[in-house]
């Protein structure tokens, strides 16, 4: 069931790629700052419309999510009991997760939105112990292939007046688990996404930057 929606998600993608490709300066004498001012208005289109793709893409997964649930497939992993479809039940974290499994990467606000897109009471994920972590590290693990793949996932984690907080619930991280020996408190890199390539440890990322979504209810 999760093919078709990879293939959209890749299709979107390159077709993004093929308009880019097809860009070419148009007159001469246009100044630097009109040009720049034309690219800024190309790529925040560009953002709106990958925003729009990944609304689709997040109705979609909604759809092939409760297909999945009438088949009865993914039998393992217990549906959420408020019945959001694509969410699965950790009962151990009394939580619902969803792992977005779409080649759109979002930055951290669009993110933020699309968790309020898949159910109004998902957010970004939290990772409030040493146990969900490892819990959540399997399941990134398996959801990227089981491959060293290099990837980054949001949290809903992000500094807060120099503090760092978990936006989901408000409340200052308590257990932490961050790359050693990296800086995290570099206010340009004040939200927190989980590096594959890092053992699946925590670092400070800039807030703008693409990466993929991991959605989380609290029971
Ligand atoms: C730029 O070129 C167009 C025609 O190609 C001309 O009408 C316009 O006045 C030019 N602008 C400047 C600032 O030279
Ligand atoms: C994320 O992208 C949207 C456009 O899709 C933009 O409006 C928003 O400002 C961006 N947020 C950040 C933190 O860069």
């Amino acid at each position: 069931m999760k093919t078709p929606y990879l293939v959209i998600g890749l299709a979107a993608c390159l077709s993004l790629l093929a308009e880019s490709a097809q860009t070419r300066p148009s007159g001469s004498n246009q100044t630097l700052e009109q040009r720049l001012v034309k690219l800024e208005r190309r790529v925040m289109k560009q953002q709106r419309r990958l925003l729009r793709t990944s609304r689709l893409a997040a109705q979609l997964s909604k759809k092939l999510a409760s297909v999945d649930a009438a088949l009865g497939l993914f039998s393992d992993e217990k549906p959420c009991p408020d019945g959001t479809p694509g969410f699965f039940h950790a009962p151990d974290f009394s939580s619902c997760y969803h792992l977005e499994q779409s080649l759109v990467l979002t930055n951290w606000t669009d993110a933020l939105k699309l968790c309020k897109i898949l159910s109004p009471t998902s957010h970004l994920v939290s990772i409030e112990t040493k146990d969900e972590q490892q819990f959540l590290r399997a399941k990134w693990f398996n959801g990227i292939g089981g491959v060293a793949t290099y990837a980054r996932f949001w949290t809903s984690g992000q500094m807060v007046s120099g503090q760092w907080t978990w936006q989901a619930t408000g409340k200052k991280m308590a257990y932490e688990n961050w790359i050693p020996l990296v800086t995290h408190d570099d206010e340009r890199y004040d939200c927190a996404a989980v590096y594959s390539n890092e053992a699946y440890a925590w670092g400070g990322a800039a807030c703008w930057a693409p990466h993929m979504v991991t959605c989380e209810i609290n029971l």
